[in-house]
Parts: C-alpha cells; sequence; structure tokens
C-alpha cells in the first residue's frame, strides 16, 4: 500500500492538535548548537607538531571543513530530534496519519542547490591546497621509500650511488620528493607530523613531496593494515640542519672509518654505539633486552634466546632472522635486509654487544 492509498484509507485524517513545529525555535537551538560545535572542534587539539610547510595549509583546510560540517550535521540532528519529539506517536494516535505530503519545488530547490554550492565550494578549496602542497620545487632532494613486512628503508642518492638507511634524515627547509615502493603488500607511508601519507603500493611508483621545517625527530608509522608486525612498522624522521645532513649522507651505509675508542663529534649520532644502534634501529619494538631497557614481545626475548649462543648464531639471526625461528614465534616478521642497512663495523659492534649482554653471566 502506497503512501497515498494509506492515506486514503484512513479516511479523513484529522491533524494532531500537537504536531506543529515553531521554526524560530527550532532555528535557534540549531544556530546555538553549531556555534558549540563549531567552538569544540576548533578547540581540540587534533593533530600532532607540525614539522612541514604543508602542514599549514593542510590545517587550515582542515578548519574550514569542519566549520562547514558542523551546521550540517546539526541541522540534520535539529531536525530529527524535533522531529521525533513533536510527531511521535502517542496512546490512542495509532490510526491517525498525517496529511499527505506532495513535491515542495522551493523545498527541494533549496536542499539540492545549498549542499551543491558547499560541495562545489570545498571541492575547489581542496583543489588549491593540493595543488599548492604538490607543487615540486627545482632543488628538491629525492628518496626513495621502501616498505616491507615489517620495516622502511630508505635510499638516498650519493653522487650516483644508491644508498640505504633504516632512519629517515631530511635537511630542514628543503623540499623531499618521496617515491614509494613496496616489495609484498600495501603499506602506507605517514609522518604525523608531515601531515601528508600515501600507499605504498608493490608493482606501483607513489610520489609525494613535503617540505620538513622544523628540526627534531618525529615517527614515522604504516598506516595501513599490512599484517602481524604493521603496528611495529615503525621508524624515525630526523630532521636537520643542511650541513649535518650532509655529512650523515657522507657516511650513511658506509663503513665507519677507524671505530676504535669513542668518536667524539657526535654529529653522526654516536655511530659506535651498538646500544644506540639497538635504539635507532627500533630493534627493542619487538624485542625485550634488559640490558636496553625494552620489552617488546612481538620477537623472542633476546635475554632468553641469545644466552649461551655464539657470535655466529647472533649474527646469522640478525642478517637471515627467518634461518632459525624461535619456539613459539612466526618468521617473516622480522626484516631481511639488515646486512644491507646497518654498516659492516657496526653490525660487529652489534653482534659483539648482543653477546656480551645475553651471556648472563
Ligand atoms: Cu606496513 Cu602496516
Amino acid at each position: 500500500m502506497s503512501l497515498e492509498e494509506r492515506a486514503q484509507s484512513a479516511g479523513p485524517t484529522p491533524e494532531r492538535p500537537h504536531a506543529r513545529v515553531n521554526v524560530g525555535q527550532m532555528l535557534l537551538v540549531g544556530a546555538i548548537a553549531s556555534a558549540l560545535g563549531i567552538a569544540l572542534g576548533l578547540l581540540i587539539d587534533w593533530f600532532p607538531v607540525a614539522a612541514s610547510e604543508e602542514a599549514g595549509p593542510i590545517d587550515t583546510l582542515w578548519d574550514v571543513l569542519l566549520i562547514a560540517s558542523i551546521p550540517v550535521f546539526v541541522l540534520v540532528t535539529t531536525v530529527v530530534l524535533f522531529a521525533v519529539l513533536k510527531f511521535r506517536m502517542r496512546p490512542g494516535e495509532e490510526n491517525l496519519d498525517g496529511p499527505p505530503i506532495h513535491g515542495n519545488t522551493r523545498l527541494e530547490v533549496i536542499w539540492t542547490a545549498i549542499p551543491a554550492i558547499l560541495l562545489v565550494g570545498l571541492c575547489t578549496y581542496s583543489f588549491v591546497v593540493l595543488e599548492d602542497v604538490e607543487a615540486l620545487e627545482r632543488d628538491r632532494i629525492e628518496v626513495r621509500v621502501v616498505g616491507e613486512q615489517f620495516a622502511w628503508t630508505y635510499y638516498y642518492d650519493r653522487d650516483g650511488e644508491e644508498v640505504a638507511s633504516r632512519q629517515l634524515v631530511l635537511p630542514i627547509d628543503r623540499q623531499v620528493r618521496f617515491t614509494l615502493q613496496s616489495k609484498d603488500v600495501i603499506h602506507d607511508f605517514w609522518v604525523p607530523a608531515f601531515r601528508i601519507k600515501k600507499d605504498a603500493v608493490p608493482g606501483i611508483d607513489v610520489t609525494y613531496s613535503v617540505t620538513p621545517n622544523r628540526l627534531g625527530t618525529f615517527p614515522v608509522v604504516c598506516a595501513e593494515l599490512c599484517g602481524l608486525g604493521h603496528a611495529v612498522m615503525r621508524s624515525q624522521a630526523r630532521v636537520v640542519e643542511q650541513q649535518e645532513f650532509e655529512s650523515w649522507l657522507a657516511e650513511v651505509g658506509q663503513p665507519a672509518q677507524d671505530e676504535e675508542g669513542g668518536d667524539e663529534g657526535g654529529g653522526g649520532g654516536g655511530e659506535a654505539d651498538p646500544k644506540a644502534l639497538f635504539a635507532s634501529e627500533g630493534c627493542g619494538g619487538c624485542h625485550t633486552l634488559a640490558d636496553a631497557g625494552t620489552t617488546g614481545t612481538t620477537g623472542p626475548d633476546l635475554d632468553d634466546v641469545l644466552q649461551g649462543k655464539d657470535e655466529a648464531f647472533i649474527r646469522q639471526a640478525i642478517v637471515e632472522p627467518d634461518a632459525e625461528i624461535a619456539e613459539g614465534y612466526q618468521g617473516g616478521i622480522m626484516p631481511p635486509n639488515y646486512e644491507e642497512t646497518i654498516p659492516g663495523p657496526q653490525l660487529d659492534a652489534l653482534v659483539q654487544y648482543l653477546s656480551e649482554v645475553t651471556q648472563g653471566g
């Protein structure tokens, strides 16, 4: 039975005496709720610290979208609440039905035109911001970002030779263009402080660029569920001065020269300290190691599984993690390319360090 037929079969339909909407009242409630919603929306600190030039326009875009969408949400909610309050069926009204409404051209034009204008306006604005954010600069640096279960590796161009690093180091105030690639499944390369994120898809090169403008260390996360180790697929982005970047790039992926004794400079980030390396490589995210104060449980507890093992075993466990898998754990989670990203002498130092701290005397 159509609405119309029902309306006719119900005979004359006396209007409900209480079914009167005070439009002025409804608008007032809606306006107050919108104002409160917008104030709350703008007060909330949605994002982490901003560390790129792109963050400004993107955060403003977010605020504008909030201001535009909150009144729409409030309008719909207010009308629904008023309808429920005013038009709900009361005892004895089971057979009553309101008068049927046929087309209301003015209303239809309004509710089509307003959303259309809003959408076109917001799309245009978003497009302008996107164009602005994606403009490439001539002196940019290029970094190839490769995702795999479950690690990121960064490849830099050093005088025509490609060098790999497990840590993302970027010079301040200089545009960097990332080319995202994946070796296995879809990952998503995201530095929340830079605001932009995109998927790394197997077989496709995806690019985006940012210009870091704040010194410091910021988390890099994978934002696409990619398997068991997704939550630990993290690394760090370190934004440094141009000069520091250059000296870092000159040494990365390269056997550090003459590591006897301590290196005083500190500029290179304490290359000879295996404990620092254990931290910067993110080992503790998955492994428990008392000496380093880490408590990860995704991978085996190193204090336990390495006890009584020789250095050859430890080295193999790092560079060929799936050769022998500890009981109760799953293979394929630890990245198999540490030999590529940790320079030889540092790897030696790490193996020796792990051997020393896990022998448990
Ligand atoms: Cu890679 Cu989630």
